[in-house]
């Protein structure tokens, strides 16, 4: 049956677990799964600029035996204002999925609507879901496991790390925390929907504007940009209110002995997180960033399974 990953509950807690082991799997094993030797193709689309998550879908449908049409939508008649419903119908017949990088939500959901391969997430306002597999294979490497960890986010609470650590943390049943500054805090529908899926793994979320609060005691630690892309010239101001909320080792000292930092990068040291802390012991964030290969590897596997059965 055909499967999307628009947003981390599209996945339930039994599948995400599937994927993660599959992801550890195929870290051990890069070459191990073949399912678009050929080689068959998958589009991966950008609106916004990437480092990792270009390079890391063009790699690793390599590894699958595969071929990434990488393009900068700017280039193409989308730019122009060709429908979404006309291109997913257009790529449905070259391709064997569409990973995308957009602005609105309702844009990948548009295009999935219409589109009869998996389409992928690859981060838009609202959601950055292969990233928190990414996040989550990571956790796991260290911790053993994620159910019954606690894991605080700080800073901006309505962006996309907010949103899919909130909703993909509550799947793989964590208990999380957004600390955010007022006028900076999570969609009121994805809190909703995260406490709906905590309900049914034993996680939690709560929000707060107390950075201290959700520093004490906690497991992992993560941080984001104050200003994601698109928000450049909103005209809020991204620096004061979010100080408090910096990432520094004052903050890290209340959580737990063993906790991790993470960060999804591109990190701005001095702004939302110090270098101390990210190039100090706790950080894992190098080995954050390479499990979006493995991760996102496991969930297109997953996904063209899902697929052909
Ligand atoms: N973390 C992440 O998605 O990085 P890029 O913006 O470089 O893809
Ligand atoms: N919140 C950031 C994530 C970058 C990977 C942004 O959207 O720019």
């Amino acid at each position: 049956m055909l499967r999307h990953f628009l947003r981390d509950d599209d996945l339930t807690p039994a599948e995400q677990t599937e994927v993660l082991e599959l992801a550890a799997e195929l870290k051990k094993a890069p070459l191990s799964r073949r399912p678009l030797e050929g080689p068959l193709s998958i589009a991966v689309l950008f609106d916004k600029t990437s480092t990792r998550t270009r390079f890391s879908f063009d790699a690793g449908i390599a590894q699958l035996g595969g071929h990434a049409i990488v393009v900068d939508t700017g280039s193409t008649q989308i730019g122009k204002g060709e429908t979404l419903e006309d291109t997913a119908r257009m790529f449905s017949r070259f391709t064997e999925a569409v990973v995308w990088r957009t602005y609105g939500q309702d844009r990948i959901e548009t295009l999935a609507e219409h589109s009869t391969v998996p389409v992928v997430n690859a981060l838009t306002d609202t959601f950055h879901p292969c990233q928190i597999l990414a996040d989550l294979q990571t956790i796991r490497e260290n911790k053993g496991a994620t159910a019954g960890l606690r894991m605080t986010y700080f800073g901006d609470g309505a962006n996309n790390m907010a949103h899919s650590l909130m909703l993909g943390g509550v799947t793989a049943g964590m208990h999380v925390t957004i600390a955010s500054p007022t006028g900076f805090t999570p969609d009121p529908q994805v809190v909703a929907a995260s406490r709906a899926r905590a309900e049914e793994t034993g996680g939690s979320v709560t929000v707060t504007d107390d950075p201290r609060t959700g520093a004490t005691g906690a497991d992992v630690l993560v941080t984001d940009t104050w200003v994601s892309m698109g928000q450049e010239d909103d005209g809020k101001d991204r620096e004061a209110p979010f100080r408090p909320f910096q990432l520094n080792d004052d903050l890290v000292s209340l959580a737990d002995t063993d906790a991790i930092v993470l960060h999804c990068l591109p990190a701005y040291r001095g702004k939302e997180i110090t270098a101390e802390v990210i190039d100090g012991p706790r950080s894992v964030v190098w080995d954050e960033a390479e499990n979006r290969l493995h991760a996102q590897k496991a969930l297109l596997v997953w996904l063209l399974e899902q697929g052909r059965s």
